[in-house]
């Protein structure tokens, strides 16, 4: 395989605005976070504070999270820029979706002021009428883009929503992690298919900024190896975050290749064992 570019990969998913949510607690854990994803060969990113859509109707509550949100993020930012010159650490929100209207009009809500929104659904299930609201919000004029599918516990079984989220114009972001198997099998192989289908638009890390945790990129791109020419790991690590930044719609990704029948029932076997012996373990 040809190994897209490492030193020009963008991130879309991670908390990295110190002390605003469940991700970097301080301007110190931030910047040495982003130092890791620089590592990785991430120098722009899009970190993305979790923030309920339930808060998008209450003016002032919104303002007022919004306000903090900006002083953590303005804070770090300048911070990195003192120790990582040629990063560029921009901000939108991951906005969990707990309510079928939000208000997605202030900029700051969005994914660096364009009309990208990261969305997810609440407590890793799909609720009843995500279509209407994935509708709705395409209406208003935003591009919303759904955080991590394969790991909601209702798609594995039933992949087929994820073409009527993309048929009325919702995107999809696949975590690092997920391809990892970081999220437990369902959710691994699910990530494959997405990939095998041409369906994903971005890849991410999802990244939550503690020291005990990985980014996943490197494990990630180790699971494609055998499958990819580079063109997908270009396509959905550098070419269409760099676009949604910029504004621009992704571009389709080639499919992933599939894996041989054999082999992919032999990981499954591999897998499956080694969840039973963990499982006997614990
Ligand atoms: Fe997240």
């Amino acid at each position: 395989m040809t190994q897209p570019d490492t030193t020009s990969l963008v991130d879309l998913h991670s908390h990295l605005v110190p002390g605003v949510d469940d991700g970097a607690r301080t301007v110190r854990e931030a910047v040495e976070s982003v130092k890791r994803m620089a590592g990785e060969g991430i120098h722009r990113m899009v970190t993305t504070p979790h923030i309920r859509a339930s808060l998008t109707l209450e003016p002032a509550a919104l303002e007022e999270r919004l306000s903090d949100v900006s002083r953590a993020f303005d804070e770090a930012k300048a911070a990195i820029r003192e120790a990582l010159p040629a990063v560029e650490y921009l901000r939108g929100h991951e906005i969990m979706i707990d309510v079928p209207e939000p208000e997605l009009d202030d900029p700051r809500l969005r994914m660096a002021g364009t009309s990208f929104v990261l969305i997810e659904w609440p407590r890793l299930q799909v609720p009843p009428g995500t279509t209407r609201v994935l509708e709705w919000i395409v209406d208003q004029g935003y591009r919303p883009i759904i955080a991590h599918p394969e790991r909601y516990a209702d798609v594995p079984d039933n992949p087929g929503i994820l073409s009527r989220w993309k048929s009325v114009g919702a995107l999809l972001q696949v975590n690092y992690g997920s391809l990892s198997g970081r999220y437990g099998t369902a959710a691994e192989e699910l990530s494959f298919r997405i990939l095998e289908w041409g369906m994903a638009d971005y890849l991410s890390s999802d990244f939550h900024g503690r020291s005990g945790l990985r980014i996943y990129r490197q494990e990630a791109w180790d699971a494609l190896a055998e499958r990819d020419n580079g063109a997908v790991l270009d396509t959905l690590c550098r070419i269409n975050p760099s676009r949604l930044i910029d504004g621009l719609d992704p571009l389709p990704a080639p499919p992933l290749a599939s894996e041989p029948r054999l082999l992919r029932k032999l990981r499954g076997m591999i897998r499956r064992r080694g969840e039973r012996v963990r499982g006997g373990s614990s």
